[in-house]
């Protein structure tokens, strides 16, 4: 996938956006023009001017079965932008989207357009291997494989070949994950005995190890205590000059805490429980959509009407 790759060369050419760290290249002859960052048929109240993903009416369904429809955002770069509304309204869904994680589910149908730095992610040329080395990706429950520490970090730049010393790229990404100081002097121990806050700190530092551009993380907090997901929330403010994060949450507060963007979805009920579908109803600042929220179902969301 020489198009998302920034070993690819193409950073030089013009139309190519400010690159600067590990972001990729746009290929030259596309470049692309603001894009405004609301859904569909809402009001325009913001230009995104460097959209790291930019999705045009893209609906995803499992079996016949139409989980989400229609959405259209643009994703700023080096920002947090968060995804709430209620359960089942296709956040996590969306989010799998941005690299192609949908691929693995074998029901799931993609439709529409997403661009990463304005390539097609879903054209035929792109390898969905080096789509999720770029676009990393954290879970709910933190995943750590059974191995060592240093095992964990070291796995995925083993992979892909990465050059350089393997003890210096388990070092950055742990530091740039806050969890040196704390296993500096057990890398050699089993990463299950960590604790939840530290096994979810390995999985991010396990994601910055191949230098993504990109951090998903859904419902990253939502099995840790409060002081683990305070640490979390620390993190990511410190990331986000480095990377792009895409953030799931159910917690609104969390939401408000952490965002400089939020999209609001809902779960549109239709005549049976087989219809229920997923609709992006506003996007904009977080601050905007927390006190000012243009649609009254975003009002009754955000003040805890509904959800
Ligand atoms: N792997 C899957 N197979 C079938 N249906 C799924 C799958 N994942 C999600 N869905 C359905 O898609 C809809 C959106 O789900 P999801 O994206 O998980 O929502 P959220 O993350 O907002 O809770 C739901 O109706 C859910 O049941
Ligand atoms: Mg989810």
């Amino acid at each position: 996938m020489s198009d998302v790759d920034p070993a690819s060369g193409s950073r030089d050419e013009p139309g190519a956006p400010p690159v600067s760290g590990q972001a990729p290249a746009v290929p030259a002859g596309q470049p692309h023009a603001p894009i405004p960052s609301v859904a569909h048929g809402d009001v325009i109240d913001h230009e995104i001017e460097n959209p790291v993903f930019i999705t045009e009416e893209l609906s995803v369904s499992y079996g016949s079965a139409l989980a989400v429809e229609d959405v259209s955002l643009s994703v700023p770069e080096k920002e947090i932008t968060a995804f709430i509304g209620p359960s089942g309204c296709g956040k996590s869904t969306i989010l799998r989207c941005f690299n192609r994680m949908n691929d693995l589910i074998p029901a799931a149908h993609v439709e529409g357009m997403v661009r990463y730095h304005g390539v097609d992610l879903y054209g035929s040329d792109v390898d969905s291997v080096q789509v999720r080395k770029r676009i990393g990706m954290v879970f709910q429950k933190p995943n750590p494989f059974p191995k060592s520490i240093f095992d964990n970090i070291a796995f995925g730049p083993k992979v892909l070949g990465m050059k350089g010393s393997m003890d210096e790229i388990v070092e950055q990404a742990l530091r740039r994950a806050s969890l040196w100081d704390d296993v500096k002097d057990r890398l050699k121990d089993n990463a299950f005995g960590m604790s939840g806050g530290q096994q979810q700190r390995l999985c991010i530092a396990r994601a910055l190890a191949t230098n993504p551009d990109v951090l998903l993380m859904d419902e990253p907090c939502s099995a840790l205590d409060p002081i683990s997901t305070g640490r979390i929330e620390d993190l990511m403010h410190e990331l986000k000059e480095t990377v792009s994060i895409v953030i799931v949450t159910h917690n609104m507060q969390q939401a408000a805490r952490v965002s400089d963007r939020t999209a609001f979805f809902i779960v549109d009920m239709g005549s049976s429980e087989e219809a229920r579908i997923g609709r992006l109803v506003e996007y904009g600042p977080t601050d905007r959509i927390f006190t000012n929220p243009h649609d009254t179902r975003t009002e009754e969301y955000v003040s805890g009407k509904f959800g």
